[in-house]
């Protein structure tokens, strides 16, 4: 009976009433990230100090680690946004180095749901550079410096599972005829795919169709409803390395980015 309240007791003192997955937390891990990113080193930094023992690097789909990938190269960067998911207690923040040049997506993902204080277990980056598929940092940077990511009036915000359907059906798109008809086109609507940009429908061009092979697969998201965006990391066409974000505002698709390797 002692021995029973004193756990009882225990478990009451340990128990996390303070842990949560916070906005200001999730977005300081992020932070510290980027200042990795600028400074090219993990270790000794502010952000080691973040990870798990264990964490898994994951760069262009393969495990990496952390001596070799985009973190251990010193970028200067010209751009950084970053959005939070709460729920899964992840962030994915999008960079661009005109000097690198690099376009990279960044997801950061906490051992525990719903604690932003747990170690960052996965470090997962899609890293576009020369070469890669409509490549040009510039370009990417002049479409994407003026656009609106702000937060969303109460009004204007979609549930997480609409925004995650909406990244699914569009997803779906070079596999499934019918996706098209399920993604919630919106006007004006920009989509920037490295140097392509296409407005002021992001419908323009749009696949209907494909192989079941052609599938998009190993979908890692990433979704804020403050900002109305959900970002899906992709073996794009079950294959190549890539980055899709959406927009979301009052329930119709504004924007979205790919970075694709
Ligand atoms: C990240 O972007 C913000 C503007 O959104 C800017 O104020 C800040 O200096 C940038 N940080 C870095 C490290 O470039
Ligand atoms: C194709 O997409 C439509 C619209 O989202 C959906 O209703 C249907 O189930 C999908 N088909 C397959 C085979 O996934």
């Amino acid at each position: 009976m002692i021995n029973f309240h004193l756990v009882g007791l225990a478990l009451a003192l340990a128990s996390p009433a303070a842990a949560d997955c916070s906005r200001d937390a999730l977005l300081a891990a992020a932070e510290s990230y980027i200042a990795v990113q600028q400074a090219g080193a993990v270790a000794g930094s502010d952000f080691a100090k973040l990870l798990d023992p264990a964490v898994a690097y994951r760069q262009n789909n393969k495990a990496s680690d952390a001596t070799t990938g985009i973190w251990s190269k010193a970028l200067k960067l010209n751009h950084n946004r970053t959005i939070l998911d709460t729920t899964q207690c992840a962030s994915y923040t999008e960079l661009v180095s005109t000097a690198g040049p690099y376009v990279l997506g960044v997801q950061l993902r906490h051992a525990s749901a719903t604690d932003a204080a747990s170690p960052i277990n996965l470090v997962d980056a899609i890293v576009a550079t020369t070469g890669d598929w409509a490549f040009d940092a510039a370009k990417t940077l002049s479409y994407i410096a003026t656009e609106d990511w702000g937060t969303l009036p109460d009004k204007d915000r979609s549930p997480r599972a609409k925004l995650q359907a909406a990244a699914d059906a569009y997803l779906d798109m070079w596999s499934n005829s019918t996706a098209i008809n399920a993604v919630p086109w919106g006007t004006p609507c920009a989509r920037t795919e490295g140097s392509a940009h296409v407005t002021p429908s992001c419908k323009s061009g749009a696949p209907s169709g494909g192989s079941a092979s052609s599938r998009n697969t190993d979908r890692r998201y990433v979704i804020d409803e403050t900002v109305g965006s959900c970002n899906a990391f992709c073996a794009f066409g079950g294959q190549m390395p890539d980055s899709h974000e959406f927009r979301l505002v009052d329930g119709t698709l504004r924007l979205v980015h790919t970075i694709t390797v």
